[in-house]
């Protein structure tokens, strides 16, 4: 199989249940999202879903039918690979706002998949566009997708509440680009977008490498014996930096230990032992998609996810880790959803859940002000001053987005 170099660019793939997010990454990667494999070797799917597709390019056609993703052009010529990207499928029937803010933590642009077949928007459509605004997600490309299911009339009408919806929002200027991924129509055109709109972001391969933990396994098959286990995996993806095989990594806020019935938290140092990205085996790896990476620790420590949500880098690198903490508060008009009312400020002593990188924590409010909020955490974080927060409340029986906050010193 061609295009197994390493993504180098991370789009969120967003919109309502069964609008056809995971058939359109399908269509353009040939692989299954909603698998889910707990083996290095299969790649790491992190429960939001990631698929790399590689982009390329037909040198002897125009566009838009120069972009595809098929090696063979449509007039019998060899097809280059422009770059791969990794979609990350934030499930639209996952009421938790925090899964897809958590994803979206690590996406650089997102594809927002809208049916032509329904009214506009659908309730995810609406909230997953919220979320976009709020974490100042701006490179976006709107996927007008089953076109085959409709009249031009129906499809020009659909645009046209597409162009409302948007109004006013990050996604005001995104293309928004008819496709079919069922029967694959204008994927070169979505690709073209893609390539326009949702660029590479520069990035210092000299800054401190920072890995956002999504996921950590224990890998080995139950009965292996000591002398043949294999050190606990680590998933999630690097923001910032390269990390190198034989680099030491430090684990913030790292594993939880009891004591006197107190639950502490210990970081932890280890070393790679071995990488992986986009499906392969690596020695260094970049930021862009889904890393693995082997460590020399205990897989007792690493099952079952144990360590989701935290950070590494190199020891001593790594930003403060917070018991407490002071935000800024930007509250939304609007409770997200389709019965969403006003939002009531928050008050001291009510429970929040607060997203922050991949790490989920709920804490308790110890003193809110206008524009500001303390907040006493069950679990602590590990998270740079000035790093975005999703903040939800409880609302009737869910957690419900109400605003975005933003880590003080
Ligand atoms: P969740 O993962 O559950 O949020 O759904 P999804 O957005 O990934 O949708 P999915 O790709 O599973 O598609 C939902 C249904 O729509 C499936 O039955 C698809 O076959 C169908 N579908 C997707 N794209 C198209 C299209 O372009 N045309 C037609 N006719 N059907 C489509």
């Amino acid at each position: 199989m061609a295009g197994t170099q390493q993504p180098e660019v991370n789009i969120g793939l967003v919109g309502h249940v069964d609008h056809g997010k995971t058939t359109l990454v399908q269509a353009l990667s040939g692989s299954w999202t909603d698998q889910h494999s707990e083996e290095m070797k299969r790649g790491i799917s992190i429960r939001l879903g990631y698929a790399d597709a590689t982009f390329r390019e037909c040198p002897d056609l125009e566009e838009p039918e120069r972009y595809t993703v098929e090696e063979e052009c449509a007039d019998g010529s060899e097809s280059e690979p422009l770059r791969t990207v990794s979609f990350v499928d934030a499930p639209g029937h996952e009421t938790l706002m925090a899964t897809m803010l958590s994803g979206a933590s690590l996406m650089d642009g997102a594809v927002l998949v809208v049916s032509a077949n329904e009214p506009v928007p659908q309730p995810q459509t609406e909230e997953h566009l919220m979320a976009l605004d709020i974490i100042g997600i701006e490179n976006i490309v709107i996927a007008q997708n089953k076109v085959d299911l409709v009249s031009t009339e129906q499809a020009q009408n659909n645009y046209q509440q597409i162009q409302e919806f948007v109004e006013g929002t990050v996604a005001e200027d995104a293309p928004v680009v008819p496709v079919s991924a069922g029967q694959e129509v204008n994927l070169d055109l979505l690709i073209q977008a893609i390539e326009n709109e949702i660029p590479t972001p520069d990035r210092d391969p000299d800054v401190d490498a920072r890995m956002h933990v999504a996921r950590s396994f224990d890998i080995n098959k139950p009965g292996t014996s000591a002398s043949n286990l294999t050190g606990g995996v680590l998933g999630g993806s690097l923001v910032a930096g390269e990390l190198e095989s034989g680099d030491e990594i430090e684990i913030r806020p790292g594993r939880e230990v009891e004591e006197g019935g107190q639950t502490e938290y210990v970081p932890i140092q280890t070393t790679i032992r071995s990488l992986q990205a986009g499906g392969e085996t690596a020695d260094t790896v970049t930021p862009g998609g889904l890393l693995g990476v082997g460590t020399g620790l205990d897989p007792a420590l690493t099952k079952g996810d144990a360590l989701a949500g935290r950070i590494a880098g190199p020891p001593g690198s790594l930003p403060p880790t917070w018991q407490q903490f002071t935000m800024d508060v930007d509250l939304l008009e609007r409770v997200v959803g389709t019965d969403g009312g006003e939002v009531d400020d928050i008050s001291t002593g009510e429970p929040l859940m607060m997203t922050v990188g991949t790490a989920t924590t709920v804490g308790a409010v110890t003193s809110a002000r206008e524009g500001e909020c303390e907040v006493n955490l069950k679990r602590p974080v590990t998270a740079e001053p000035g790093a975005k927060i999703a903040i939800n409340r409880r609302i009737g029986a869910r957690w419900r987005l109400i605003g975005l906050g933003t880590l003080q010193e």
